[in-house]
């Protein structure tokens, strides 16, 4: 997380049990980010990971020392995001780096296996950030993952508790990853009036901006946001020089800390409509785990006695007797179950 995802919230994470992720380009150069993990190390003892977003940019930054920083410093998971990622990958890979690819498409999912990503996260239209321009959320997107992708893959996107990796794992993901919820934690480093704006936000106050440009992106609806859709729907040449200075990320970055949440935009998910406290990374990953067994454990209380099938080696179809695929009564256990 750009601007966010600093050693502080990286080590809570880890710390709580989760993997928490650097974010290599919010430190100008190379050797900012090999300062950066050591600190990160001198605050967990747990892995993290760093994560590596390769942008459209006219000056794109050097991607390749960026990425032997992470190799030198001895970084056993990145997560990659973005365009074009081969070279990168192809580099992180000859050091035998795990690589977790994060990306909104099946097809671009395809892609990174073939170019050997170890696992996938799979970001649906809810997330924060660049959502795609196809608008698949995660209820298609995961089950669509799991029948086709050969590779485990987590769930990104829209998720804030426990009921929602139980969601997840349902629907064939191996966990869940996950933003914006993580900004609104006591160690996330920004100002404590962006973490209020988010948990009084609803669902529908995010904005999805540069559609034109088909670079779109989920921000928080502010009024910069809702200026900069205004601009881009209603610009008869459509110049991209047009929407520019609204969507400023040193502007964005400054409401970081500045806490005035129209002074720029920043980027924020639809679950902004699901988060209502800051609690520590330690008390909500608790809590996540705690919901996401009552969740699990209720719903396998709906059937009563034996389940009437066995589960066959695909996942998610489920199979019946023999081998044979199960009907609509063995998949709901009729006359069994409490349905
Ligand atoms: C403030 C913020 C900054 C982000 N910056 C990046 C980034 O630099 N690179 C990236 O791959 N994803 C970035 N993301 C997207 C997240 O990594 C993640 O995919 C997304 O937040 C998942 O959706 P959720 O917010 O609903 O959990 C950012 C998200 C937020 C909230």
């Amino acid at each position: 997380m750009q601007w966010v995802g600093y050693a502080e919230l990286a080590s809570a994470v880890s710390n709580a049990g989760g993997l928490g992720i650097l974010t290599a380009l919010t430190q100008p150069t190379p050797e900012d980010l090999r300062k950066e993990i050591r600190r990160c190390r001198t605050m967990t003892k747990n892995p993290f990971g760093v994560n590596l977003t390769l942008l459209p940019a006219l000056v794109p930054p050097d991607y390749g020392a960026y990425a032997q920083v992470i190799i030198d410093e001895g970084i056993n998971i990145v997560e990659t995001a973005g365009n074009s990622p081969g070279p990168v990958i192809r580099q992180l890979k000859a050091a035998n780096v795990i690589i977790l690819h994060k990306c909104t498409t099946i097809r671009h999912a395809q892609s990174a296996v073939k170019l050997g990503v170890d696992f996938l996260s799979i970001d649906g239209f809810e997330c924060a950030g660049h959502v795609g321009e196809h608008d698949i959320t995660n209820f298609i997107l995961l089950s669509k993952a799991r029948q086709t992708l050969g590779v485990p893959f987590i769930a990104s996107g829209g998720f804030a508790d426990g009921q929602g990796l139980a969601a997840a794992l349902s629907l064939g993901a191996e966990g869940i990853n996950m933003g914006t919820r993580f900004m609104c934690t006591v160690e996330a480093p920004i100002h404590q009036k962006i973490k209020q704006a988010i948990v009084e936000a609803q669902e529908t106050d995010t904005e999805l901006v540069l559609r034109r440009w088909r670079n779109t992106t989920r921000l928080f609806g502010n009024k910069v946001a809702r200026e900069a859709v205004q601009v881009e729907r209603e610009s008869k040449e459509g110049k991209f020089e047009e929407v520019a200075p609204f969507v400023s990320g040193k502007r964005g970055r400054e409401v970081f800390l500045n806490g005035d949440k129209d002074y720029g935009v920043w980027t924020a998910g639809q679950v902004i409509g699901l988060i209502h406290d800051i609690p520590t990374c330690g008390e909500l990953v608790a809590r996540i785990e705690r919901e996401a067994i009552s969740t699990l454990s209720k719903a396998a209380s709906l059937y009563v006695g034996q389940v009437p099938y066995s589960v066959g080696p695909v996942q998610g179809s489920g199979s019946g007797k023999d081998g044979k695929p199960a009907t609509g009564a063995e998949l709901w256990g009729v006359g069994k179950s409490k349905l």
